[in-house]
């Protein structure tokens, strides 16, 4: 799903989750576990106006295990209750809500002093568009409830749902957020995941992003699965860039008459193959 994102689908779409903010105990933000910076909105300590919130590092199965170690600990570091889950198998997903519980411990504890019966959690998640938010809330809840592709500024009656066995209600109609736009690497990350389409951004650039930055950090598994001879010297040399995006050309069968190689094809081939996981787990961002 692309969305473009104007001031004025901004506003609203920040006006939707505060509205929200009022029904519910916590927020379980969503963040892709390959781009913690990039795929985090950039106001949200803004927008959540200190409401109790859960960093979830969706995808977590595609990212670099050691780099994700390293973003736990930071978020720790920050205060923040942050851990990796892949939303699509499950994995991590069922420790969801004791994690809640903990975030709204001192709530709880405080209800139960009381003598009251303490009530469900009411969670809202959040996130960006492609992030996995209505795969996670399917999952949570155990079938289809949410449908992928809701766009900002559709509404719909909203509904609760109730998981862990009536402990935790989620709100149904996830919050969507807009990523970060400040500078142009932000995009091509988040487009070399796929979290934005090809339209927005030339298939070739975002390629070119890619292989220059598994070049430098992931040479290894590119090289063996295009059988690459020759890592580039010089990252910055963009001829060295695109002698690798030929050599995946030719390797892919990606050739126009006269025996050039076709790179929008290499760009689509190489991108499709990357998103798959054929070249293994990868970060592109690293907190240290
Ligand atoms: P959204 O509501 O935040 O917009 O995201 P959504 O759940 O629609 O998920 C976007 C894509 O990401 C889906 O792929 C979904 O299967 C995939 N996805 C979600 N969570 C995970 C995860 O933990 N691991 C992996 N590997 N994939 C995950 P899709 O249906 O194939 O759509 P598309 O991206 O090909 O269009």
């Amino acid at each position: 799903m692309t969305i473009q994102w104007f001031p004025g689908h901004m506003t609203k779409a920040r006006r939707q989750i505060q509205d929200k903010l009022k029904l519910i105990d916590a927020v379980i933000e969503l963040i892709d576990a390959r781009l913690p910076l990039s795929s985090r909105n950039p106001m949200i300590d803004d927008i959540l106006q200190g409401k109790p919130r859960l960093i979830i590092m969706n995808k977590a199965d595609l990212a670099d295990p050691e780099v994700t170690r390293q973003w736990l600990t930071h978020f720790k570091e920050q205060g923040h209750t942050a851990f990796p889950v892949d939303a699509s198998t499950g994995t991590g997903v069922k420790d969801i809500p004791d994690q809640v519980k903990l975030l709204l411990k001192e709530k709880i504890d405080k209800q139960i002093a009381k003598g009251m019966n303490p009530r469900a959690m009411r969670v809202l998640i959040v996130g960006i568009p492609n992030v996995g938010k209505s795969t996670l809330i399917n999952r949570l809840a155990g079938r289809s409830i949410a449908a992928t592709g809701d766009r900002p500024g559709v509404t719909k009656g909203q509904q609760w749902i109730k998981v862990a066995g009536g402990e935790m209600e989620l709100l149904d109609t996830p919050g969507i957020l807009w990523p970060k736009f400040e500078d142009q690497n932000v995009g091509y990350r988040l487009a070399v995941t796929g979290a934005i389409k090809e339209e927005i951004l030339n298939v070739e650039d975002i390629a070119f992003f890619a292989v220059k930055y598994l070049s430098k950090y992931y040479w290894e598994p590119m090289s063996e699965r295009f059988d690459l001879k020759q890592r580039p010297e010089d990252f910055e040399n963009p001829d060295e860039i695109v002698t690798v995006m030929e050599d995946i050309g030719r390797k892919r069968g990606c050739i126009m008459s006269g025996g050039r190689v076709d790179l929008e094809k290499a760009s689509s081939a190489f991108l499709r193959e990357l998103r798959a996981g054929k070249m293994g787990r990868f970060s592109m961002e690293s907190p240290y």
